[in-house]
């Protein structure tokens, strides 16, 4: 049989300025999905890329005094080194300008046109001349321009529409019979209540104000608004609408669409409708995450509060950077970035439990049994069946978690198995155990669910931090790769003899706590 498939998409970001660790978040998200979904047999694809035209980029390009071409030529090979350095495993990255998606936005826009759902009217908004934008009543502050805080004048442009409101109907019916559509379900009622209830208005997809984009074919002093352009990158990159439409077939309709809160609209309402017009199927699932934040507001250069990613990298490790975005951000919620909350992490949670756990379980394998541990499934004590009872639900919540996307919480319950192997530990006592000749059955029984439990954890930890999960296999001397695999947690005993690491690595360094905190916030400043 096939294995089924799984694609999953992150937002194309705007190559406007350098990628802090708010755009890594969402990409990061992304990627542990599908290092589990692959993990647990599917056939995955995973998208990532950049949207690459618009007024703002050509602005940037402009100020650095080079073509919009060469800007986002030069965001796109940072963008990859990003990913390569976070170990971000994405099968294709899209970029807008590329051929094969320009021409197919142009097909798009012609089939829309001539079956009656984009139709030519006039766009008027508040318009200001310096920074030549248009901007709705609710966007300007006091009446002025939100950017620049000038005058703006009424104006009417000549512009393209597409008629939203005769797939209003059957987006909604739509919601109703698929609940779970849009992730979490307070997003979908906000989209709902706030603008599919009150009615949709049509949407102007056209601008006459800029260049940088795909121009209309038949009326080329009109281009493509970005959110057109940008949603259909999607299907796109998988060849719909070329010779080659292969991978549109095998993985469309995608499985999960990650976005973050503040374009749940676009991928609620636009993109379903978008998709409607073109008679195609929608996606599964959209889920919206909520928000890195700092304590003073929103992530920006001008306060000195932005984080990038490849600080935290260079000086405290991949994994850690990523344990951290992974396990702060509850389900849908916004998270606060503190370099505290950064340190405390990774002193408690990767040194201290992990780190001690590992570290004592190698130590006392050296020095009780001459770092030798054999499989043990007879005379099983109370206190080891219970723990083997706790493991089995903790690995159950895991995969429950995991599969409904609430990955913090599955690192949560990750964590809760590993504070009770190491209450374990104590309740065993193995040094007491090491003590009498008599005990040395109970002391390698005791040993060997050390070994299978951090052999579990290290499994469930695969998708989301791949050196530690890698170390922590080597330090344990475990090499079958059936032992490495997420089906074999679930199986009774599977080791065999296994031989630990003479001396144990540390798998994180201690950080001192105020010379640290003191280290990102200067960097932050920078
Ligand atoms: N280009 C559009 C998306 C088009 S998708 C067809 C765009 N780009 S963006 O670069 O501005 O944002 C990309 C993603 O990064 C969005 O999902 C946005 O929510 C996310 N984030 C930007 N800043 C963020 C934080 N501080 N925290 C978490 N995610 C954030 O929108």
């Amino acid at each position: 049989m096939e294995p089924k498939t799984f694609y999953v998409t992150t937002p194309i970001y705007y190559p406007s300025g350098k990628f802090h660790i708010g755009t890594a978040y969402t990409t990061v998200l992304a990627d542990t999905i599908r290092k589990y979904k692959k993990m647990r047999g599917y056939d995955t694809y995973f998208l990532t890329g950049l949207d690459e035209h618009g007024q703002k980029i050509q602005e940037v390009a402009q100020k650095n005094g080079i073509t919009p071409q060469e800007h986002v030529d030069n965001m796109a090979d940072q963008a990859k080194k990003l990913w390569k350095l976070m170990d971000i495993s994405y099968d294709d990255f899209i970029r807008t300008t590329e051929e094969r998606h320009t021409k197919v936005v142009e097909q798009i826009f012609d089939k829309l046109m001539e079956q009656g759902d984009i139709y030519k009217g006039e766009y008027e908004g508040w318009y200001c001349v310096p920074c030549e934008t248009y901007f709705t009543d609710t966007q300007l502050v006091e009446g002025k321009c939100p950017d620049c805080g000038r005058e703006v004048k009424k104006m009417k442009e000549e512009a393209y529409f597409f008629n939203m409101k005769k797939y209003a109907d059957r987006l909604i019916e739509f919601y109703e019979e698929n609940p779970n559509f849009i992730e979490p379900e307070s997003r979908k009622n906000e989209l709902f209540n706030n603008f599919l209830k009150p009615g949709l208005e049509d949407l102007c997809i056209t601008r006459t104000t800029f260049d940088w984009g795909v121009k209309v074919k038949k009326d080329p002093k009109h281009v493509i608004y970005v959110w057109l352009d940008a949603l259909t990158n999607y299907i796109t990159a998988l060849g719909y609408g070329s010779e080659d439409d292969t991978k549109f077939k095998k993985y469309w309709p995608a499985d999960l669409q990650i976005v973050g809160k503040d374009i749940i609209r676009f991928h609620g309402i636009y993109w379903p409708i978008f998709l409607m017009a073109l008679d195609l199927p929608l996606p599964k699932k959209i889920y919206a995450h909520g928000f890195i934040m700092m304590k003073d507001g929103k992530m920006s250069k001008s306060k000195g509060n932005v984080v990038y990613p490849e600080m935290l990298i260079e000086r405290y490790g991949l994994d850690a950077t990523k344990y951290f975005l992974m396990r702060e951000f509850s389900y849908g919620q916004d998270a606060v970035f503190s370099p505290e909350g950064f340190v405390e992490r990774f002193n408690f949670d990767l040194c201290n439990d992990l780190g001690n756990l590992l570290n004592r379980t190698i130590g006392m394998i050296n020095k009780y049994q001459a770092g030798i541990v054999k499989p043990s499934m007879e005379n099983k004590s109370e206190i080891d069946k219970n723990l083997e009872e706790f493991t089995e639900k903790q690995i159950q919540k895991v995969e429950e978690n995991m599969d409904s996307i609430h990955l913090s919480n599955a690192l949560t319950e990750i964590w809760n198995l590993i504070a009770r192997t190491n209450k374990y530990i104590d309740e065993t006592a193995p040094w007491i155990l090491a003590k009498n000749e008599e005990d040395s059955e109970t002391l390698n029984s005791v040993l060997y669910h050390l070994v299978e439990n951090l052999r579990k954890i290290a499994i469930m930890l695969n998708p989301f931090m791949q050196d530690t999960s890698k170390s922590i296999m080597e330090q344990l001397g475990i090499e079958k790769e059936e032992l490495k695999k997420w089906d074999s947690i679930k199986e009774g005993s599977t080791i065999e003899e296994i031989h630990v690491i003479e001396k144990g690595e540390p798998l994180f360094m201690r950080l001192d706590q105020t010379e640290e905190v003191e280290y990102i916030k200067n960097e932050m400043k920078k």
